[in-house]
C-alpha cells in the first residue's frame, strides 16, 4: 500500500518531538508533505524553531516547516512550560536549527496542499490546539470535503482532563477550534488521555531508548526523563506518556489501537468545564457517530514499533 500523505501540526513539546521522528523513520507508512507549527506547550516562536530543530535531528532538514496560528482563535494563549520547561524541548542541551522555516503561513500551506492533492488522499495530523486546523477551514471552506481523515491527539473522557480537573491541554487551549474539527464531518480518529496514560515511558523503555547509542535514542532518553516530571508527581505514573506518537503509531500500526465510533462534542460555554470532551461512550443519546474515541493501546506493541523505527535515525 502506497504511504499515507499527512500534514502534522505540532506545537514541540517532547512528545511532539518523538511523534515527528516516528513519521520520518517510517517513509514506508507515511509521507510528510509538511510540518506546521502552532501556539500550544509553549509560543510559536519556539514551537517553529523546535520543530525544525527535530527534523534536523531526524537528519530530514528538506521537510517543510511552516510557522501557523500564535493564538487560539478567540482567547489568550495558555502555555505549559511547567510540562516541557521554558524551551518546550528541556532535557537535553540543543544547538538552534540551520534548516530555513517556510515563508507561507501554516494555514495556507494546509489550504494549497489540500486544493492540490486529489481528494481523499491527504490525512492531518494535529498534535496541538487545533487552531490552524480550524483556520484553514473557515478560510477556505473547500478543502474540508477533501480530507481523508484527521487524525489527533487531545481529549479525555474516563481520564477527565490534565489541565483543569475536565479539559486536556490541546482542547482547553481553544475549545472553539476543537468544536469546528469536531463537527467538520470528516473522518476523526482521536487518541485521548485514556489511551497516552497507558503509553508510559517506563524506566525500561526509556533505558532501550538509551541502549540505542544514536543521537537521536539519548536525545528521546532525555526528553522522557525530563517530561515525565510533571505527570509522576501529577498521577504517580511510571514514567512520561508518550501522548502524541501514538497518533503516527496509529497511522502504521492502526491494529495496536481500540475504541468506539461515537458522538464527541466540545464544552465551549461552561467556564467550569470548558474543553471537555463529551464522549458518548456508552451511547445513551441519539446524536450522531461523528469520531473514532480510541480507549485501549498495546503499549508494548507502541513501544516495540518505537524502538524499532527511531533505530533508524
Ligand atoms: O495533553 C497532552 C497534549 O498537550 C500533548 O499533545 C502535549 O504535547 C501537549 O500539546
Ligand atoms: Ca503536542
Amino acid at each position: 500500500m502506497a504511504p499515507r500523505k499527512i500534514i502534522i501540526d505540532t506545537d514541540p513539546g517532547q512528545d511532539d518531538a518523538v511523534a515527528i521522528l516516528l513519521a520520518l523513520a517510517s517513509p514506508e507508512d507515511v509521507t510528510v508533505l509538511g510540518v506546521t507549527a502552532v501556539a500550544g506547550n509553549v509560543p510559536l516562536p519556539l514551537t517553529q524553531k523546535n520543530a525544525r530543530i527535530v527534523c534536523e535531528l531526524a537528519g530530514k532538514p528538506a521537510t517543510k516547516v511552516f510557522a501557523g496560528c500564535d493564538a487560539p482563535l478567540q482567547r489568550k494563549l495558555i502555555t505549559a512550560e511547567h510540562v516541557h520547561g521554558k524551551t518546550g524541548l528541556d532535557g537535553p542541551p540543543m544547538d538552534d536549527p540551520t534548516m530555513p522555516l517556510q515563508e507561507q503561513h501554516g494555514v495556507d500551506f494546509i489550504i494549497d496542499t489540500l486544493r492540490a492533492e486529489p481528494a481523499d488522499t491527504v490525512t492531518l495530523c494535529p498534535l496541538g490546539p487545533l487552531t490552524n486546523i480550524a483556520s484553514a477551514f473557515q478560510k477556505a471552506p473547500d478543502i474540508v470535503d477533501k480530507v481523508q481523515e484527521i487524525v489527533l491527539m487531545g481529549g479525555g473522557y474516563f481520564e477527565q482532563g490534565n489541565i483543569t480537573p475536565s479539559a486536556e491541554f490541546n482542547i482547553y487551549v481553544d475549545p472553539e477550534a476543537a468544536d469546528i474539527v469536531m463537527r467538520c464531518g470528516r473522518p476523526i480518529t482521536i487518541m485521548p488521555l485514556d489511551v497516552t496514560h497507558h503509553a508510559l515511558a517506563t524506566r525500561p523503555r526509556v533505558d532501550a531508548f538509551r541502549a540505542m547509542g544514536t543521537r537521536v535514542g539519548d536525545m528521546v532518553a532525555a526528553w522522557t526523563d525530563f517530561f515525565e516530571r510533571f505527570d509522576k508527581e501529577k498521577y504517580g505514573s511510571e514514567g512520561a506518556p508518550l501522548h502524541d506518537p501514538t497518533v503516527i503509531a496509529y497511522l502504521i500500526k492502526p491494529e495496536l489501537f481500540e475504541g468506539r465510533h461515537i458522538n464527541v462534542q466540545i464544552e465551549t460555554q461552561s467556564e467550569l468545564t470548558l474543553g471537555a470532551t463529551v464522549a458518548d461512550w456508552w451511547r445513551v443519546t441519539d446524536h450522531a457517530a461523528n469520531a473514532t474515541f480510541m480507549r485501549q493501546v498495546d503499549a508494548d506493541g507502541f513501544f516495540a514499533l518505537l524502538a524499532e523505527r527511531l533505530a533508524r535515525l
